[in-house]
């Protein structure tokens, strides 16, 4: 089953997903390691360029991710849950496919509003254009804090959310965790 069903997700569904979910793990770790202060500035250089890559193929997924949800249909929460949990659930899935744009494009601006100007290289394949932002140190500034908090906002909601998941597997036993990795029919 390519679509969701009315309690199943399919594929392409499950596969944006776990695509996605290691795509972000990666570049929060890559992120993490290439702004420490002690890194090499040649070393520093690279991992910029291979975090810039990775993180415009995160966006354009998400983007993918995000319309694949708005057309396709949500499957009902698995038996059990309360109002509450379900409406919970429900917000923090919002809030995560917000961040999930919100932190690739905050990332694109503040290399566009970077003064020194260091093209986009993706993958070394093409140059991805800058965003028509103005350049200067405090707009820099604002967008790489910005894609800090936003990222650092990310992790922890995903952290949050993978606990969550597997509570339901191995401490409630429900179908939670099984349903978002194997696609069968309703
Ligand atoms: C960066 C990492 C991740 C992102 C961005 C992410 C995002 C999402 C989103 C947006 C949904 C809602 C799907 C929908 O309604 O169509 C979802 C569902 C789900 N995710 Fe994740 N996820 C991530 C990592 C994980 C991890 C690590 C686990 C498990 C350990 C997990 C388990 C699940 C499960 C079980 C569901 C289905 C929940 C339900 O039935 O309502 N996710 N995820
Ligand atoms: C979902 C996608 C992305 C995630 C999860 C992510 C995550 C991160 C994290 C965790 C950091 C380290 C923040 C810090 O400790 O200061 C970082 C830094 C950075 N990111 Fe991203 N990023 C993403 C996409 C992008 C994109 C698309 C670009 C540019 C096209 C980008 C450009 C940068 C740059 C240039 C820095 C270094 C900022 C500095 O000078 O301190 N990121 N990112």
């Amino acid at each position: 089953m390519l679509r969701n069903g009315p309690d199943t997700f399919g594929w392409v569904t499950i596969l944006l997903h776990w695509t996605i979910a290691i795509l972000i793990a990666g570049l929060l770790v890559l992120g993490y390691i290439m702004t420490r202060p002690d890194i090499d500035p040649m070393l520093q250089f690279d991992l910029f360029q291979w975090h810039k890559s990775f993180g415009f193929t995160a966006l354009g997924l998400c983007i993918i991710r995000v319309l694949w949800w708005l057309a396709s249909r949500h499957p009902v929460a698995v038996a059990g849950l309360s109002v509450r949990e379900k409406w919970a659930s429900f917000a923090v899935h919002i809030l995560i496919l917000c961040l999930t744009l919100a932190v690739p494009f905050t990332g694109w601006a503040l290399a566009s509003t970077s003064t020194l100007d260091i093209p986009s290289f993706y993958f070394n394949l093409v140059v991805i254009p800058h965003l028509p932002l103005d350049k200067s140190t405090v707009a820099e500034t604002l967008w790489t804090t910005a894609h800090a908090i936003l990222a650092y906002g990310l992790a922890a909601l995903v952290l949050l959310h993978a606990a969550a998941a597997l509570h339901h597997h191995f401490i409630r036993h429900d179908a939670v965790l099984v349903r978002m990795l194997r696609s069968r029919r309703s």
